[in-house]
C-alpha cells in the first residue's frame, strides 16, 4: 500500500483528486467507483472546479457506488443518490444514466442485490474510492464480514449508526441496514485510493496498515491489494 500523509484536509483533497483526474483524463469511459460521507467532499469540490475550469468532460464516463441506505431513495435528502447528484454528478457534465447506486426502495431486496452484483461483474472499477468508518469498515462492510462477500444487506453496527447520527435530525432516523458492494467487489477495482482524515479515524487506520489481516478489521484486507493508495492528514495518520 502506498501511504501518503498530508498537512490537512485540502492537502489530502488536492492530492486525491489529481489521482481520480489521472484516471479521467487517461480514459475518457473510465468506470469510476465512487463513496459518499464527509471524506470526499473536499475532492468533489476540485473535480467540479476542475470541470468547469479546465473542461473535464464526464460524458462517457460511468459510475458505481458503494452503497445506499435500505428504505431511501432520491425522494430523501438522506439517501446516497440524493448526496451523490447534489455534491457532484448535477455540477457536471456526467449522464445520469451512467451513474448506478442500488436502489434503496427496490421491492425485492435479495433481487436487487443481484442486480447490483451483476452489473459490477460487468463494469470493472478502472479506480474505487474509499472512505474508512472509525469501525474500520469500507463501504458498509462492517467487522467481521466475509472477504469474499459481494454485494448484499448489511446490519449497521452501533457505532456506525452513531458516526451517521450526526447528518440526520436524531439517532433514531438512521437506517439501520444498507445495501453494500461486499469486499471482493471492492478488491477488484484496477486502482483503489482510500482517504481519512480527522483523530477519530486514527485507530482505524493503524489498525488497517499495520494490524493483522482479519474480518475483524474490514479494510486490512486492502493490505492485499496490488494498486491501493492511501492518502491521511496528519490526525488521521498519527499512528502509523
Ligand atoms: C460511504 C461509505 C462509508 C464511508 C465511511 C466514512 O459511501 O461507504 O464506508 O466511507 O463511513 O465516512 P465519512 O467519510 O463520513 O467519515
Amino acid at each position: 500500500m502506498e501511504i501518503i500523509i498530508t498537512k490537512n484536509y485540502d492537502e489530502l483533497s488536492e492530492k486525491a483528486s489529481k489521482i481520480m483526474l489521472d484516471v479521467i483524463k487517461n480514459n475518457p469511459s473510465a468506470v469510476i467507483g465512487l463513496a459518499t460521507g464527509t471524506s470526499p467532499l473536499g475532492l468533489y469540490n476540485n473535480l467540479i472546479k476542475d470541470h468547469k475550469e479546465n473542461g473535464t468532460s464526464y460524458k462517457d464516463i460511468k459510475t458505481v457506488n458503494l452503497d445506499e441506505y435500505m428504505g431511501l431513495d432520491i425522494s430523501s435528502n438522506q439517501s446516497y443518490v440524493y448526496f451523490m447528484r447534489e455534491n457532484l454528478f448535477n455540477h457536471l457534465d456526467i449522464n445520469l444514466n451512467n451513474t448506478h447506486i442500488e436502489n434503496g426502495k427496490a421491492e425485492d431486496p435479495a433481487k436487487e442485490c443481484e442486480r447490483y452484483n451483476n452489473l459490477l461483474h460487468s463494469l470493472k472499477q478502472d479506480i474505487q474510492l474509499l472512505g474508512i468508518g472509525s469501525d474500520g469498515h469500507i463501504a458498509f462492510n462492517e467487522p467481521n464480514t466475509p472477504f469474499g462477500s459481494e454485494t448484499h444487506i448489511a446490519d449497521l453496527t452501533e457505532s456506525t449508526i452513531k458516526d451517521n447520527s450526526r447528518l440526520f435530525n436524531s439517532i433514531d432516523e438512521v437506517p439501520t441496514k444498507a445495501y453494500t458492494m461486499g469486499l471482493k467487489n471492492i478488491m477488484n477495482a484496477k486502482k483503489i485510493l482510500i482517504i481519512a482524515n480527522g483523530k477519530n479515524k486514527a485507530k482505524a487506520v493503524s489498525d488497517m496498515v499495520n494490524g493483522k489481516i482479519t474480518e475483524e478489521v474490514p479494510a486490512s484486507i486492502l493490505q492485499l491489494h496490488p494498486n491501493c493508495t492511501l492518502i491521511v492528514d496528519e490526525d488521521a495518520g498519527s499512528l502509523l
